[in-house]
Parts: C-alpha cells; structure tokens; sequence
C-alpha cells in the first residue's frame, strides 16, 4: 500500500481479496468528467461502465435491452461466416449488424477508434469517432439523423434539437459502450487464445481454450475502484476518497486456487477466472464474448484468409514477381548483413529462395487437388532456418538465375490459373482455401523482397 497526503491506493492480488472487492458496494469505478455530447469525456460520463447505483442499474439495463436482442449462438455462426477482417473489426461489425446497424464497417472504424482511448487520454480523433457514433446509435424511434446530426452543431434550431431527450443520449452512450466494452477485450481474447506458445496442441472444446486464456493471459489485466465511504477488505481498512486497484492477473494465477498455476491447462477445473469480473458489475456480454471468440476460431485462420480483388489472380501472381524482381535487380550492392524483420532475418538469397519455394509449395498442392489427390504434409523450414547459401553475396549470375527461375514459375501460375473456370476459382476441389485466395495470398510473396528492399546505391555511396 501507498500514500499520500489526500489519499492512499490499496492494492489486492489475491483471488478472494479480489472478488470481495469487487462487490463492495462502496468501492465504485472512478467516475468520469462530462463534456458536450458526442464527445470522449461525454461518453465515459455517460455509460454503465463508470457509473454507480441507481444511475449504474439504470444504465445496465439498456446495455441488458440491447444484448438480450443478441443470440449468442447467431453472433458465432455470423462472425464464423462474415468477410474475412482484424479480429476487433469482425467483433464490432458482427454485433452492430446483430443490432441492426446500417454501415456496420464505419461503425467498426469509429468504435476501434474509441476504444483504444476510451481508459486513457483524450485524442481528437476519438471526439470525432463518438461524435460521427452519436446520431447513428440513437434508439429507433428517434433515428432522425438530421436532427440528431443538428445537435452537434452549435448554431442548430433549439427546437428540433430539443428532440434529442436526454434518454435517447443516454441509450445511443450505452449501446457506443457496449460495442467499445466488447471490441478491445475480444479482439485480445481472441489473440492471446491463437497464441502457438500457449496452446496446447490437442484442447477438449474452444469454450474450454477460451475460459484458460481467460485465465492464463486475461485480456482485461486489471481494474480500479474509489472509496465512496470507509469500508474494509478482508481486514484492510479503506477510507473514502482511497483507490483501489484489483490485480486480475495476478488472482488468476493466486496458487491457493489455482494448481499448477502458470502451467496453461485447458483441461482445468475449479472456479471462474476474474476477466469477467463479479457482480453486480460481472460483464454483461460475457456469452456474447465467449460466442464471438469461438466464431472467429472457428473460421479457417480467419485473419489469414487471403483478401481477394477484382484483379485477374494470374495478373496478381506475376505482377508479385515483377516486383520481386525489380527489386533483385538492386541486390547485387548489398554489403552482406542480414536485414531482420519481425523475428527473423532476411538475405537477398533467401528471399529469392522463399518466394520460389512459396510459388513452388502452393503449385503443389492446387495440382493434387484438381487431381483429387491428398496434398503432401507440411515439411518446409521456410523463413524459420537462415542456410549458409542465403548469407552467401549475391551475384549478377544469381540474380540472372533468379530471374529465370520466377519468370518461369509465375508463367507456370499464369497458364495454370488461366486454365480454370470460375468456379473452378472459387469453389476450389479439396480442402483449403480457394485457388483465387491461393493465387492473392501469393501476391503477398512480396513481403519478403520487400524486407530487403531497393539497394540501389545512393550519392554518396550509400545503398537507399
Ligand atoms: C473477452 C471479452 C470481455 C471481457 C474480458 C470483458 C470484461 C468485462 C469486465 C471485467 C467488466 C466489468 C468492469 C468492472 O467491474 O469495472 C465488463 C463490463 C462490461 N462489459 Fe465486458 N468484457 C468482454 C466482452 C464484452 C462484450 C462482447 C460485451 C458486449 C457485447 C461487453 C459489454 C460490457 C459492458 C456493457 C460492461 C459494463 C457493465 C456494467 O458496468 O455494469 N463486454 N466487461
């Protein structure tokens, strides 16, 4: 525990400490500031999440309203089926569609936007994301954008403006809430429960992959309280005015309740992690949650479902190899030292290796499935490994060969893909993704000449 001179901060990490806390009626969510409608500060003033008693219940039934509207098993089998998007973009968009939001796409952007300033500073773009929010998520019966739209505008008729009751705010705030509550938590849900590391290779179902990473690596890690009077928790003396701040990361991995507790073990029993926090503040979308997570699961590795254009798909793979090539037309400058990106690093030889191997690998497999045969298991390195022929210098011999060699393969691509029908191209035989989203997700080959980029020597010497 700390202090100062107006008030001390108590800290609980304990699972007990944490759930009596939490249900302290006394200890509230530090209340927020107003503003003007439409703005962050308004927002935050006006939504359950920060409010107290009689205003909170008040708050949490609209909230309620709105999610009972909302068929868990639907959301799942909708956002399982939807257009391929980031995880927080496929979240919001599923609910505001559920919700019978029009431009459930702009609504995606606006509520990403809020949410990533919703618990901390105020930034312009997230006034103008709630203020573009506001008139679109008023209740039916007042969806009259212009004269919503007018109560943003300072010089706006007072009469028609009046229209806008401050019931009607108050319930386009909370359903803002619910789709900004519901955006950053999934998506992290969804991210940390994809994690390789952390998951075992064999899980009993997904709810029970969903609860441990729940558990294991919460995506909401902590939550903050202000004494609205003297209280006490399990012996601690809290004086009003005091904050509170409730390691949930930590009770979730408090060894009294939990065995064995970093080990990540989908097959646990025993009591409920904490992300979900308690009542009477126990997140009310929690079903809604654990669907919409599940959905996007069980989409084929939804985020690496290739986007897909207007654009011929043979057009697609060899302008990928034109550009390949344009930039090994600057490589033979390169000095010798490996470029690394992301967690890896990269030569001017392996990335000629990566992108004819990628050509390579995906021929293969579109070839066995037009023949109906099984594709073969997947035994490349890829970019993991780094040979001693990637560090080798690359020579204008080389890039001669590199040049032959990816001309070849994208002519190879081209006279294939252009063999197809439509439907041959879309409703592609054998498992997997489609032969148009094989030949789109080939264009992104680019990436690992983009890691080297152009060399081409500068002025003074340098290479660019
Ligand atoms: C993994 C995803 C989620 C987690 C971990 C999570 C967690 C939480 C927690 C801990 C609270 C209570 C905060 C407190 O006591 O101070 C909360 C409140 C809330 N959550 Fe969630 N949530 C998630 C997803 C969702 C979804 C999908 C929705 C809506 C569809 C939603 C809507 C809300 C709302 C409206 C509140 C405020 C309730 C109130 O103040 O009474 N949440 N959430």
């Amino acid at each position: 525990m700390t202090s100062s001179m107006t008030r001390s901060v108590h800290e609980f990490d304990r699972y007990g400490d944490v759930c009596l806390a939490l249900a302290d009626p006394f200890l509230v969510p530090v209340p927020a500031d107003s503003g003007p409608p439409g703005s962050m500060a308004w927002l935050r003033a006006t939504v359950a999440r920060f409010s107290s008693d009689a205003t909170h219940a008040r708050r949490r039934a609209l909230v309620e309203a709105d999610l009972a509207r909302l068929d868990p098993a639907a959301l799942r089998r909708a956002v399982a089926s939807g257009a391929a998007d980031t995880p927080r973009r496929l979240v919001v968009r599923t609910l505001a569609e559920g919700l019978g939001l029009s431009a459930a796409d702009e609504v995606a952007d606006a509520v990403t936007i809020v949410a990533g300033a919703y618990f901390g500073d105020d930034a312009p773009e997230a006034d103008a994301a709630v203020a573009w929010l506001l008139p679109r998520m008023l209740p039916a019966e007042s969806a009259d954008l212009a004269g919503s739209a007018a109560l943003l505008d300072p010089g706006a008729d007072r009469a028609r403006t009046a229209e806008v009751t401050d019931a009607r705010l108050e319930a386009a705030a909370n359903r803002i809430g619910l789709l900004v509550q519901a955006c950053d938590a999934t998506g992290r849900l969804i991210e940390h429960a994809r994690r390789p590391a952390d998951r075992p290779s064999a899980v009993p179902s997904v709810e029970a992959l969903l609860i441990e990473t729940l558990r294991h690596d919460p995506p909401v890690r902590a939550m903050r309280r202000v004494a609205t009077r003297d209280t006490c928790v399990t012996g601690v003396e809290i004086t009003e005015g005091d904050l509170v701040i409730l390691d949930i990361a930590a009770a979730n991995r408090d060894p009294q309740v939990f065995a064995n507790p970093r080990t990540f073990d989908p097959e646990r029993t025993g009591p409920p992690p904490l992300t979900f926090g308690v009542r009477p503040r126990l997140c009310p979308g929690r079903d809604h949650a654990l669907a919409l997570a599940a959905g996007v699961l069980d989409r084929a590795s939804a985020d690496d479902i290739p986007a897909t254009d207007d654009r011929d798909p043979a057009e697609a793979v060899t302008a990928m190899v034109g550009h390949v090539l344009a930039l090994a037309d600057t490589w033979t400058a390169w000095d010798g030292d490996p470029f690394p990106i992301d967690d890896r690093i990269y030569t001017p030889h392996k990335a000629i290796r990566r992108v004819a191997d990628h050509l390579l690998d995906h021929l293969a497999e579109l070839e066995a499935r037009v023949a109906g045969e099984k594709t073969q298991p997947d035994r490349w390195h890829a970019s993991a490994i780094t040979t001693k022929a990637d560090l080798a210098p690359f020579t204008r011999d080389d890039l001669d060969e590199a040049h032959s060699r990816l001309t070849r393969l994208a002519g190879i691509w081209a006279n294939r893909l252009g063999a197809l029908t439509a439907e041959q191209l879309d409703c592609s035989p054998g498992d997997g993704w489609t032969f148009r989203q094989i030949a789109f997700h080939l264009a992104e080959s680019a990436y690992y000449a983009d890691a080297i980029g152009d060399l081409t020597p500068t002025e003074d010497g340098h290479t660019s």
